[in-house]
């Protein structure tokens, strides 16, 4: 039985019981249920009572609403993930892995801000002031006008947040603020979720925009409670491959623009650098490409963005055979595979399947789908693609290619960088490229074992 005002609250999803149990109802996670104590015992909460008059004020769905003003941060790849700025009076998450650069990345955008003309405000859970301003220096930010604060006390950021106006403030990070009117442990669900709140309705009632930093738990959620991304605006992840310098800001949620947007961003000796051009980054265009390579035309939010897929298929050393993907679905790979079976008489049962997406990024698009299947299908006859030709289309179980979506995008930033043509679905019309229809993937893959491309 729980002490009196004791709940326990899962650490992984932010379910409260008012029992311990070894596995949380609610998200089925084992051993995360922690008791934590409230403020307020149960049953002790009181019931506000209505203060204004009854009824609800219902206005029409055609009224006029004004855009919401924005802080332009001038780090573009930022602002654009933002929908265009970070609007005032909002609240964003950035969640991360540690040492992925969030803490970088947050102060280049508060300085960047800052020049602009933003008042912006720092303040670090984790790092001395010392840390901060010497990190700064290093990245040649330190004449920028953000006003710099080491602290956790969640009543004295407040406090000050209060006593001084703000446009932008970053906390870095959530999960080390803690609030005197609880008395479980920082980094807690009921702290985190605590502090979270707190911030937020600053926010709101301040017109005040609030940066919030998280940490990302092995499972790959912000660490601590989901309820954090209930309360936010906007929930921004910062993702990286180990060994890449590349780092990509993905919008997961966001009140004020497309979800689908990304930023990329290049991690050097002076911070992050932004990367315009993405597609000249995850390409490598020196050199043959060799059998098992595809580069495919993709899209990431409003941009089109080129990247290599490659494949390998080799024969396997053991009874069941490997599949292993990176940077891909596995459940897309085993139905691409499924298809070069069924429909196209390849056959991948005694043999290891490998698909890589180059450069660490991460494709989500079925778009991809005949991209991959030519690098399949190319590394299984040890025949290259051409040099000059990009790739994309959508497989669809029966084993036809279909159209997708922005094909005049996709083929005129092939052509702007040196493609001359395009191994596509049968549709597109395209003066830029030389395109190869291809309706049915067995045509495809035929195509590409016979080496023939300029057949009509
Ligand atoms: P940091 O922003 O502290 O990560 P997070 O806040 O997500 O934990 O970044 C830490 C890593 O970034 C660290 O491994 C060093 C690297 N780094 C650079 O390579 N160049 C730089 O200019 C800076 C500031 C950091
Ligand atoms: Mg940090």
């Amino acid at each position: 039985m729980a002490r009196d005002g004791a709940v326990y609250a899962c650490q992984s999803c932010g379910a409260v019981q008012t029992r311990w149990t070894g596995q949380c109802p609610a998200c089925g996670a084992w051993n995360t249920l922690v008791e934590e104590l409230t403020s307020r015992p149960p049953g002790a909460l009181k019931l506000t009572k209505p203060t204004r008059k009854a009824g609800l004020a219902f206005e029409g769905l055609d009224a006029e609403t004004p855009a919401p003003p924005r802080i332009i941060t001038g780090v573009d790849e930022w602002d654009r993930v933002c929908g265009g700025g970070v609007v005032p009076g909002s609240a964003i998450l950035v969640g991360g892995d540690p040492g992925v650069g969030k803490s970088t990345l947050l102060l280049q955008v508060a300085a960047s801000a800052a020049r602009r003309g933003a008042r912006c405000a720092y303040i670090s859970g984790e790092e001395a002031i010392e840390q901060v301003r010497s990190r700064a220096h290093r990245m040649g930010l330190a004449d920028a006008p953000v006003k710099l604060a080491a602290e956790t006390a969640l009543r004295a950021i407040v406090d000050g947040l209060k006593a001084e106006p703000f446009d932008l403030v970053v906390v870095d990070s959530i999960q080390t603020m803690w609030s005197d009117a609880h008395e479980a442990g920082p980094g807690s669900v009921t702290q985190v979720r605590a502090a979270a709140g707190e911030l937020v309705r600053l926010a709101k009632k301040r017109g005040l925009a609030v940066i919030l930093v998280g940490h990302v738990t092995k499972e790959g959620a912000i660490a601590g409670p989901r309820v954090v991304e209930h309360m936010v605006d906007a929930v921004f992840a910062f993702e990286g491959e180990r060994g890449y310098p590349f780092r990509i800001l993905r919008g997961a949620k966001n009140r004020f623009g497309a979800t689908d947007e990304i930023g990329v961003f290049e991690m050097g000796d002076a911070g992050l650098a932004e990367v315009k051009n993405p597609s000249a980054l995850f390409l490598d265009t020196s050199g043959e490409r060799a059998a098992g390579a595809a580069v495919f035309a993709g899209i990431e939010g409003s941009r089109p963005v080129l990247v290599e897929i490659q494949a390998l298929v080799a024969p396997s050393a053991y009874g069941t055979p490997r599949r292993a993907v990176v940077g891909w679905d596995s459940g897309r790979l085993a139905m691409i595979l499924a298809v070069l079976e069924a429909r196209c008489g390849l056959s991948f049962g005694d043999r290891d399947v490998y698909l890589n997406v180059a450069g660490g990024l991460r494709i989500s698009e079925p778009a991809a789908d005949l991209a991959a299947a030519a690098a399949l299908a190319s590394s299984a006859f040890d025949v290259a693609l051409p040099q000059d030709c990009v790739v994309f289309g959508e497989i669809s179980l029966s084993g036809e290619v279909r159209p997708v979506s922005r094909m005049d995008s996709r083929l005129k930033e092939a052509a702007k960088l040196g493609f001359r043509r395009a191994f596509a679905p049968a549709d597109p019309e395209s003066s830029a490229l030389q395109v190869t229809g291809a309706s049915r993937l067995a045509d495809a893959i035929q195509r590409i074992h016979d080496g023939a491309w300029d057949k009509p």
